[in-house]
C-alpha cells in the first residue's frame, strides 16, 4: 500500500499505510454486532455511571452527550446553545476533565453555563451502561476521537471498537467530526451495516467547538462532519 501523510493539530506528522476504507472493516463490525463485548467494567467507570444516572433519571428535557469531550470546551458550549439540555461531558482522561474550568471559560470566552456535567469515564464501559439504562439522548456528539491511522490499529478506532453495536444506537444524531475524511466514511460504512446512515460535509463554523479543531483550522486542515440521522 501507498503511504500517506498526515499532519495532526499537534504538529506530529502521522503515516497511515491505508488509502482506503480497511479491507477488513465489514468483517470487524459483522463480529461485534454478532457477539456483544462481555468485557467487565472497571469500577470507577461504574461508580461515574451511577453518579450521573440519578440526574440523568431526574431530568425533564434533551440529554446531549459529548463523548471524547477532552477539556470539556465543547460541553460548555453545547450547554450555552441549548440552554433547556442536560449536556454531558465524557473523557477518560482526569487530566483533561478537571482542569480549570474558569480558567478555560474565560479563555473559550463561554458564558457561565450549569446546565453541563464533565464526567471522567472510560467509554467502552460507559456506553453499555448508558445502553442498559435506556438514556434517551437527543445528540450525540464524538468530536476529534483519536484518529488510530495505521491499519494495524483499527479495532482503536471506535468504528471498529467491540463497543461500537451499543454507541451506534446511542443518540437520535450521532454528529462524528475529524481531520481524517477517511476515519468519517469508514464509520459511515459500519453505521450502515447496523442500520444507520448519514452524510459527510466540510465543518464551516466559524467558531471551532473544540480545541482540536481550532488547532487544525488554524494549520490550514479541513474539518469533516458526518451527520447520522
Ligand atoms: C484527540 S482528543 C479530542 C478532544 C476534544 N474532543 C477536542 O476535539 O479537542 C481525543 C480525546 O478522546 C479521549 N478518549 C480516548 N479514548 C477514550 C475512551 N475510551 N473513553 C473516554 N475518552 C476517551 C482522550 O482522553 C482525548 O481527550
Amino acid at each position: 500500500m501507498t503511504k500517506e501523510m498526515i499532519i495532526t493539530g499537534d504538529s506530529k506528522v502521522i503515516i497511515t499505510n491505508q488509502t482506503g476504507i480497511h479491507e477488513k472493516l465489514e468483517e470487524v463490525v459483522h463480529r461485534h454486532l454478532q457477539y456483544p463485548s462481555k468485557k467487565p467494567y472497571q469500577a470507577h467507570t461504574q461508580q461515574a455511571f451511577a453518579e450521573i444516572d440519578q440526574i440523568v433519571q431526574a431530568f425533564d428535557g434533551d440529554i446531549i452527550l459529548d463523548s471524547c469531550c477532552g477539556v470539556g470546551q465543547s460541553t460548555r458550549l453545547l450547554a450555552q446553545r441549548n440552554p433547556n439540555a442536560l449536556v454531558i461531558g465524557v473523557d477518560k482522561s482526569a487530566h483533561r476533565v478537571n482542569r480549570n474550568v474558569v480558567e478555560l471559560t474565560k479563555k473559550d470566552s463561554v458564558e457561565q453555563v450549569s446546565n453541563y456535567h464533565l464526567i471522567r469515564a472510560d467509554l467502552n464501559d460507559f456506553y453499555r451502561l448508558v445502553v442498559q439504562a435506556k438514556w434517551s439522548v437527543a445528540q450525540h456528539f464524538v468530536l476529534y476521537p483519536n484518529p488510530w491511522p495505521k491499519s494495524k490499529h483499527l479495532q482503536r478506532r471506535w468504528h471498529g471498537s467491540a463497543v461500537f453495536p451499543e454507541l451506534i444506537h446511542i443518540g437520535k444524531e450521532i454528529i462524528l467530526r475529524s481531520n481524517w475524511r477517511l476515519y468519517l466514511e469508514e464509520f459511515q460504512q459500519a453505521a450502515d451495516i447496523a442500520g444507520r446512515q448519514g452524510d459527510i460535509v466540510e465543518v464551516s463554523d466559524s467558531q471551532p467547538l473544540t480545541p482540536f479543531e481550532a488547532k487544525y483550522q488554524a494549520s490550514g486542515q479541513k474539518c469533516w462532519q458526518l451527520l447520522l440521522g
